[in-house]
């Protein structure tokens, strides 16, 4: 299993911090924001990490983790040369994770407890085949992936709906097999000119493969000064996950 965090994209609902800086690497609670996806892909067990992200902030993120060691993974960098979207930047980890099965973290996903139930659930309930999202109740679903469920299953994810069918937003954490790459080679640029993580899962569904689990405690997508505040304050509680 190898973990993938995707922190390229310019930030632009965040700006002007990030007129200086990565948003991934702006301060919530004690840490720099890719520390807690960092983390939860430690508590996973995993220990080769890669981390995708612009050309003008490669080197700070070089600067605050080095080869990993320090925090005891290995850690290889690579760079997506334009924000396409978040499958473009997964495209930049296909000979780095080409043969296994993966865990994608968006850099800006935020939970309140560690996460090792979903990736325990992958591996047990399905062996690591197919792939698991995470479903988190939300009040404002048409800023997010949005699942329809029936029964057990979500039978489609609309990105960022109008009206949503559903208040189950798709969190940015993704659990996938090797099909993975196959499926990504499929995906083409949506309505806005993004190549969607939506679109992925979405093929997953299709073949009848994609399963989730609940989010535990609270989550958040710290990309607006409102969640970026909120995680901030979350995660001033919650830092104990978090051990260097
Ligand atoms: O937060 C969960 C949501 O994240 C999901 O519900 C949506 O389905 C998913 O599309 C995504 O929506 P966002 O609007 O939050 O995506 P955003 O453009 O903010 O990108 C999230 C992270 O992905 C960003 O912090 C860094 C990375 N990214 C994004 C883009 C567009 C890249 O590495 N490269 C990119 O080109």
């Amino acid at each position: 299993m190898k973990g993938i965090i995707l922190a390229g994209g310019i930030g632009t609902r965040l700006f002007p911090l990030t007129k200086i800086t990565n948003k991934i690497l702006l301060p919530i609670g004690r840490h720099p924001m890719v520390y807690y996806p960092m983390a939860n892909i430690k508590k996973c067990g995993i220990k080769e990490v890669m981390i995708v992200t612009n050309r003008s902030h490669i080197g700070d993120f070089g600067s605050v983790f080095g080869s990993g060691k320090g925090c005891g993974v290995h850690i290889t960098y690579a760079v997506q040369d334009e924000a396409k979207g978040i499958v473009d930047a997964l495209k930049e980890a296909e000979d780095f994770a080409k043969n296994e099965e993966m865990l994608v973290f968006l850099g800006d996903c935020i939970f309140e407890k560690p996460i090792e139930y979903f990736y325990e659930n992958f591996m047990n309930k399905q062996k690591g085949t197919g792939a698991r999202v995470l479903l988190y109740k939300v009040t404002d679903p048409e800023r997010f992936g949005v699942a329809t469920i029936k029964g057990d299953h979500i039978t489609e994810i609309e990105e960022k709906p109008e009206q949503p069918k559903s208040s189950y937003a798709v969190v940015g954490a993704y659990l996938y097999d090797k099909t993975a790459w196959d499926k990504i080679a499929k995906v083409t640029p949506s309505a806005r000119g993004e190549y969607e993580i939506t679109a992925l899962n979405n093929l997953y569904i299709e073949e009848g493969t994609l399963e989730y689990d609940i989010v535990d405690g609270k989550w958040l997508d710290a990309g607006t000064f409102k969640t970026l505040l909120e995680a901030g304050n979350l995660m001033m509680k919650a830092d104990s996950y978090y051990e260097e």
